[in-house]
């Protein structure tokens, strides 16, 4: 056992602003508003349903997670967000198709009230996309005082002790690091001169980033994965976390390639293609935010195989990713991968998997516990990139130095690992040699 972290009260109430209000954001709102009325379950939420072992395994200790470390209460959360549609969040969950409207209609007062503050957008980082309720200003400067503004404005309305942003909007068009991305010199230069190289997330981000909140990126975009925004995360001591959040096709890979892995099967081929019928599916239908999608979906094969360690299994793999808009079938995706396998000798086989899974119901588990978790790591001190948050996302921040983990039960055991480190528990190592001494 070591000391544990200092660790603030969860006291209060805690702000979530959500930056878009689409399917994703209005699942986990009202989600979050039916299971405190106690009118759903929270399946697929670590924070709220998840246990941790703790001590040897003779001890039998297995508390709760939301026992084990302070975590903010669900009843004290107030949810807020941007978008540049201006329907309220009742409104914006039915054009989202995800929940039944009978459910809706058990919380519709309060998502009622949720009402979309206007946004930092611009068309050219998301071209399929428009819409009325969207911030003037003189430059991206001015925009992001602009929602700094927001975010002092909200939290004295609610009487909020602290706050979380995630970034829900759309995925938008692929970039690059450039020269403006290097410091918050170069950055707040960049933002008076509304350089090109500064999409509307990076906005958000940077207004979060000065107020010291914690900031997440649900999406592929480059975002907060900047230097830029790590000096301003270390400065201002923000956790953050990203990309991408690790959902249904990719969530599925990463459960079934470090199997293979394990027993040292070869991999020659892996083919995935996916149908979705939801807002999300027609932005990707634009080429270039597809490129970031692609980009952010190809990289955990390559991570989780180490082709380098093992060329003879994994060097020649070819893997395809494709998505389809294909309106009929909403936000409920249906996923396929055809995995063409070698095995002893160079003997082929093959796998097939047909994931029809729900988009959204997958994504809102995970907004929730990236928000209790990142509010923690901001009372515990813990400032910039959290890498035991990577279990959730299918590109992890990481550190410059080292890969990016990918293996979901290795991501799972350092999220755990970080929990028992804060309240100086033992670190679980599985090693287990004690009970056979
Ligand atoms: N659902 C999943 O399983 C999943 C998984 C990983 C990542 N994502 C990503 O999460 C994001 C949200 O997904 P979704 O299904 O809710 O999409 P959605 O299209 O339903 O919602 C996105 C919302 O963001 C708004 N928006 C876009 N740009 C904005 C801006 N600059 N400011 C404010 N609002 C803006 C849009 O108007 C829309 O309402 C997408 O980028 C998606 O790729 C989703």
């Amino acid at each position: 056992m070591t000391s544990p972290v200092q660790i603030a009260p969860a006291s209060g109430k805690l702000g979530v602003l959500l930056v878009g209000l689409g399917a994703v954001s209005t699942t986990t709102i009202a989600g979050v508003l039916a299971i405190r009325r106690g009118l759903a379950r929270p399946i697929g939420s670590l924070t709220q349903m998840g246990t941790i072992r703790l001590g040897k395994r003779t001890e039998n200790r297995a508390p709760k997670i939301n026992e084990f470390v302070p975590l903010a209460s669900l009843n004290d959360i107030v949810f807020g967000g941007w978008d540049i549609f201006e329907e309220d969040c009742y409104a914006a969950a039915k054009t989202a198709g995800v929940l039944e409207p009978v459910q809706l209609d058990q919380v519709r007062p309060e998502l009622e009230a949720i009402k979309p503050m206007p946004a930092v957008f611009d068309q050219r980082y998301v071209k399929r996309l428009d819409g009325p309720n969207v911030k003037k200003g003189k430059n991206k400067r001015d925009l992001a005082e602009q929602v700094i503004a927001d975010i002092r404005a909200f939290k004295a309305k609610h009487g909020c002790d602290r706050m979380v942003m995630i970034w829900c909007g759309s995925t938008e068009v692929y970039m690059k690091e450039t020269a403006v991305h290097a410091t918050i010199e170069s950055f707040e230069k960049g933002l008076e001169q509304s350089d090109d190289a500064i999409p509307s997330s990076m906005v958000y981000a940077y207004a979060a980033l000065r107020e010291g909140l914690p900031f997440a990126n649900a999406a592929p975009n480059l975002t907060a994965d900047i230097p830029a925004m790590l000096q301003l995360a270390a400065k201002n001591k923000s956790p953050i976390a990203g990309n991408d959040m690790k959902t249904g096709q990719t969530l599925i890979k990463t459960i079934i390639a470090p199997g293979l892995k394990a027993r040292l099967l070869g991999v020659r081929g892996w083919y995935s293609t996916n149908i979705l019928g939801n807002r999300d599916g027609e932005v990707l239908d634009d080429p270039e935010s597809f490129k970031t999608k692609e980009e952010s979906k190809k990289s955990a094969l390559d991570y989780i195989f180490q082709p380098h360690l093992y060329p003879e299994l994994y060097e020649d793999l070819t893997h395809v990713v494709r998505i389809n808009y294909y309106p009929p079938r909403g936000d409920n995706k249906e996923g396929w991968d055809n995995i063409d396998l070698i095995g002893w000798l160079g003997y082929p086989m093959q796998l097939k998997i047909n994931f029809l899974c729900r988009d959204s119901i997958l994504a809102a588990p995970i907004v929730l516990d990236s928000v209790m978790f990142l509010d923690l790591a901001k009372r515990a001190g813990m400032s910039g990139i959290q890498e035991w948050l990577s279990f959730y996302f299918k590109s992890p921040m990481h550190a410059p130095e080292v890969y990016p983990e990918h293996d979901l039960f290795i991501q799972l055991m350092k999220l755990k690992n970080t929990l028992r480190y804060l309240q100086g528990e033992d670190l679980i190592t599985h090693l287990g040699r004690e009970y056979y001494d």
